[in-house]
């Protein structure tokens, strides 16, 4: 069977389907299935008072489940999507509870994968999807690392290969004026402040999207935390047997960044020294993702 109809299948009897996207893969369920989307939390050992972000084949199925769209959150779909963006905005009357976490707003994105976008367009519905990992470890860029995660818990995984972007989507919240930007991602929050051409706020403190732990994303390692590759070599040096974590172009360090942490706990490596690259573009992202790893 074609892996598309199956994954359609699986979904459409409530079942959960692993999916790829451009950030990283979605463990997703039928959005409107109170059933299924309830298998997520099961699965994830997720509370469940953290929303989920809907995913969606195209901006015009945006009314379906946001009630107002603001003429910010318009502009960044329009230009952003399909692409690594979720925008709060409120909901829609039928949007279940345990989507949204008992709130009045959704996040929605459209996500750009091919294999995704034609799963979506042909299930025509909503996909509930959190990253396809068990609660706070690090997120899966590979098929395979949905199925070391999740094993059976997952009734279908979608193989689309390596995540391209490897960091998650940007967040948004549009009930806001001006828009906040509640997580970086994908998405450099230089670009949508351009977008909106305002002097966008960016909340680190207690987020309102819950989930946003201080300590999330995490190895088994421990991970240091090194301004500069300088500072990373001396650490390094006084510890025997640690792993230098460093790239120099933002896009690579993006898209290997789960994945060579991963690769760290499989070696059995105690101590990651990851250096922090500056915020700029990617960067905001990885030093975000890097410090939640490193408050564990
Ligand atoms: O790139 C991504 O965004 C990936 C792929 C699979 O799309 N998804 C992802 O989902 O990272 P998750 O659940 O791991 O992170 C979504 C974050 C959570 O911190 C959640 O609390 C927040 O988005 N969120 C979702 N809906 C929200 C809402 N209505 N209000 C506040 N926060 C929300
Ligand atoms: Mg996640």
């Amino acid at each position: 069977m074609n892996p598309i109809d199956r994954a359609l299948e699986v979904l459409r009897n409530g079942g959960l389907v692993a999916i790829p996207t451009e950030t990283v893969y979605g463990l997703a369920a039928d959005a409107s299935n109170a059933r299924a989307v309830a298998r997520i939390f099961e699965a994830k050992g997720r509370p469940v008072d953290h929303p989920l972000i809907v995913h969606i084949a195209a901006a015009e199925q945006l009314p379906q489940w946001a009630r107002e769209i603001p003429p910010s959150a318009a502009r960044l779909a329009a230009t952003c999507w399909p692409g690594p963006l979720t925008l709060l905005l409120p909901k829609a009357e039928h949007v279940l509870a345990a989507v949204t976490g008992g709130r009045d707003t959704v996040g929605v994105r459209v996500p750009a994968h091919q294999m995704t976008t034609e799963l979506l367009t042909r299930f025509a519905g909503g996909l509930a999807a959190p990253s396809a990992n068990r609660f706070g470890r690090v997120s899966p860029t590979t098929a395979e690392h949905v199925r070391a995660d999740l094993g059976d818990l997952v009734d279908f995984v979608l193989d689309g290969g390596p995540c391209p972007v490897g960091v998650e989507s940007t967040i948004v919240d549009c009930t806001v004026e001006p828009p906040q930007i509640l997580r970086p991602g994908g998405i450099s929050p230089d670009e949508i402040r351009e977008l909106l051409g305002a002097d966008l706020a960016t909340t680190d403190g207690p987020s309102r999207a819950p989930g946003m732990l201080a300590a999330h994303y995490a190895p088994k390692a421990r991970v240091l935390l090194a301004e500069s590759r300088a500072i990373a070599d001396t650490i390094a040096t006084d510890v025997p047997g640690s792993w230098i974590l460093d790239h120099s172009d933002l896009a690579t360090y993006a898209r290997s960044l789960y994945a060579d942490l991963r690769a760290a706990d499989e070696r059995g490596i105690a101590v990651v020294v990851a250096v922090l690259p500056a915020a700029a573009g990617l960067g905001y992202a990885i030093r975000d993702r890097l410090t939640k790893a490193a408050h564990s």
